[in-house]
């Protein structure tokens, strides 16, 4: 059984889509241990606890400086014994000693096809404001693995999702949500519960 730490910071829709595709069995092999937010009001805390997982906070704020942060975070994290991490909109920079500690067992969802609109600044409705700036027919969203770079770890799995006429930054965000983000997560943490993923010379296999 995969035992899962998520890291949130907001609304919680990934994490939801997680719980409920656990609970529907699209994810077997699996269970959340653990939610853990920067932000005290995140939604995504309630929806831990409507469902029963132990939810908490813990932020840079709280401590006097980022050393004291990162060092609590990662025992915190490391208390739980999880087998994987789960970025699903969190907005913290990870502690380097704990990308190192979990090496290929950290995994992010990125509003856009990486490597387009990815990197420094692009988070939240930059991606897609980006997106509608260049003029792209298509977007989508990226799995990856988290490695010391900002969205530059290896690539496990992709969707993409059509730009439609008139569309507002508020309006894409949702249809990519909807379309891609809420599919190929849970999709990709099922493969790895189950054994279907390695990386190889830094290259995502996906074994059958
Ligand atoms: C999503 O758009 C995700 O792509 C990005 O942060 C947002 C999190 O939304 N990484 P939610 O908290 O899962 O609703």
């Amino acid at each position: 059984m995969l035992k899962v730490a998520v890291l949130v910071s907001g609304g919680g829709t990934n994490l939801q889509a997680i719980l409920d595709a656990m609970d529907s069995g699209k994810i077997t092999n699996a269970k959340v241990s653990v939610v853990i937010s920067n932000n005290k009001n995140a939604y995504a805390l309630e929806r831990a606890k409507k469902h029963g997982i132990e939810a908490l906070c813990i932020s840079p704020k709280d401590f006097e400086d980022r050393a004291a942060f990162n060092q609590a975070f990662l025992e915190k994290l490391n208390s739980y014994q999880v087998d994987l991490v789960v970025l699903a909109g969190f907005l913290v920079v990870l502690p380097e000693a704990m990308i190192k500690q979990y090496r290929n067992r950290i995994i992010n969802i990125h509003p856009s096809l990486i490597p387009s609109f990815c990197g420094k600044g692009y988070y939240g409705l930059a991606v897609h404001e980006g997106a509608l700036a260049r003029g792209v027919k298509v977007t989508g969203a990226t799995v990856h693995f988290v490695d010391e770079g900002t969205d530059t770890g290896p690539i496990i799995l992709q969707k993409a999702v059509a730009v439609e006429q008139g569309d507002t930054p508020e309006v894409l965000q949702r249809r990519v949500m909807e379309q891609a983000e809420w599919l190929i997560l849970p999709q990709a943490i099922d493969m790895i519960a189950n054994g279907k993923i390695s990386v190889c010379d830094g290259q995502v296999i996906v074994n059958e």
